[in-house]
């Protein structure tokens, strides 16, 4: 869920206050700070210099960005490309890996080990087997992911086939994420969605016989057409396939979107379900999960078995780690530089045949909006320890925010003792709609991206 630049957004506040109960256009995720509207690429030399440095002592990730799909679902905000053929996928590919060439050779690499490793899209299974092991192959040349303890890979059910699941089994993948979100034909199809139910399963045999380290699965509450006879199914057979993680969203409807433009230009009403009901639809899949035996891992995501899986690249990156970006219009931060990757096919593939890296724009945070940053984006696992701020930016977060702590505990959103801040699961339910409270008063009213 990194590249998420293709759409312009008006602030969360105004469009999806914690109070407002339509899903209105405009709403979006928080997944960094500051808001990506303020990264220029007037701070490039930023990043280029960064990339010169030495790095510090954190640890290392890297984010591959396949940004194509088999057909783009009407609810989908991401940067992706649905009409390309082999051979400019060919193109894209051999500039990916040119970029890991060229970034592999860069000072502030520092011969640190890949943590952890994502293939993120789009659909990174939309790649046939033949172009993931020569893109593998290309990138050993460069980098190796022996030492990473996590490598995660985003499938869409209908794109794989029981070779493609063995050969990424084989390329070392150790979390396989798939993008179910319903299981209901009339509504996948309704939403755009390429896939159907029957692929799921179909799939499910394949992954199960591939036995991967961590098999999470999407679903999304509030696709248009949901109901709660059909949510329940939903979570009732997502229990049924058993898998190690599950990850729920909440519709969001960004501007960019298919539904976002067809509401907009008829002046219709949303067909998504209002934020109560998505609400309900969570709160109960989530108690289902918790009776079945599995854990809270953030506000999105519950796990079967704590001991076993974890989630490296959500909690590295949530905890300030270097993020090597690479691909079209990824996100990436290096050595306290945030980044992004130039976002048009011209542009990055250009800059690669040049011999250049295909940087677009940056943004050195402060000291404050590093914290915010961290604050905000670990406050989506439902708790924050004070001593942890304390220890890394010597300032008392309870404190500091004492007057929204104090007014979240009496909407009942979360519970404060001497150092530790935990949401409740009301807080949990809606954490995206109470982070802007916490933004620096200059960037409450500007776009977020
Ligand atoms: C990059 S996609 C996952 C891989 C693959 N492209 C797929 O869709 O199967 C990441 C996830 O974002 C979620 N998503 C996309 N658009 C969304 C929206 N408007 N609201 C909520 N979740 C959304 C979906 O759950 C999707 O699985
Ligand atoms: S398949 Fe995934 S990335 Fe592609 S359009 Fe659909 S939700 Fe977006």
């Amino acid at each position: 869920m990194i590249v998420e630049l293709s759409f312009v957004l008006e602030p969360r506040s105004k469009h999806m206050s914690v109070d407002s109960t339509k899903t209105e256009v405009g709403s979006y995720f928080i997944s960094n700070y500051p808001p990506y509207s303020q990264w220029k690429s007037e701070f490039l030399p930023q990043i280029q210099a960064a990339m010169q440095r030495q790095p510090g002592s954190v640890p290392l990730g890297l984010y591959l960005h396949i940004p194509f799909c088999r057909k783009r679902c009407k609810f989908c905000y991401f940067k992706v490309f649905t009409g390309k053929n082999a051979n400019e996928i060919e193109t894209y590919v051999e500039a990916l890996c040119k970029e890991i060439e060229l970034v592999s050779q860069q000072p502030a690499m520092g011969g640190r080990p890949f943590r952890f490793v994502y293939f993120g899209g789009g659909t990174p299974s939309f790649l046939s087997p033949k172009q993931l092991t020569s893109l593998v192959d290309r990138l050993r040349a460069n980098i190796n992911w022996d030492k990473a303890e996590e490598v995660t890979f985003e499938c869409e059910p209908g794109t794989l086939s029981e070779s493609k699941v063995q050969t990424l089994r084989e390329l070392g993948v150790t979390r396989l994420s798939l993008g179910i979100e319903n299981f209901n034909d009339a509504i996948l199809e309704e939403n755009g969605r390429a896939h159907l139910s029957k692929e799921v399963f179909r799939a499910w045999e394949w992954i199960e016989a591939a036995d991967f380290p961590n098999v999470n699965i999407d679903l999304i509450s509030g696709m248009v057409g949901e109901s709660w006879d059909n949510w329940k199914d939903n979570v009732a057979k997502t229990l049924e396939l058993s898998p190690e993680s599950v990850t729920i969203y909440q519709m969001e409807l960004p501007f960019n979107t298919v539904y976002s433009e067809g509401i907009l230009k008829q002046a219709a009403d949303s067909q998504v379900a209002d934020w109560t009901t998505k609400r309900e639809w969570v709160k109960f899949a989530f108690e289902q999960f918790a009776e079945a035996g599995y854990s809270q891992s953030s506000a999105y995501t519950m796990i079967k078995d704590p001991s076993k899986v974890s989630f490296s690249y959500r909690d590295n990156l949530w905890k300030g780690s270097d993020l090597l970006a690479t691909g079209i219009a990824s996100f990436g931060h290096l050595s306290g530089v945030h980044y992004q990757n130039l976002p048009e096919w011209h542009q990055y593939i250009g800059a690669l045949s040049e011999g250049r890296l295909p940087l677009g724009r940056a943004f050195t945070p402060t000291a404050k909006q590093a914290l915010i940053r961290e604050l905000i984006l670990l406050l989506k696992r439902g708790y924050l320890e004070a001593d942890y701020f304390e220890k890394k930016f010597g300032v008392d977060i309870l404190a500091e925010y004492a007057d929204t702590w104090q007014h979240y505990a009496d909407e009942g959103y979360l519970l404060q003792d001497a150092d530790r801040i935990e949401l409740t699961t009301e807080g949990l339910l809606r954490v995206d709609g109470l982070l802007p409270a916490f933004f620096e008063a200059e960037f409450r009213g500007v776009r977020y991206t």
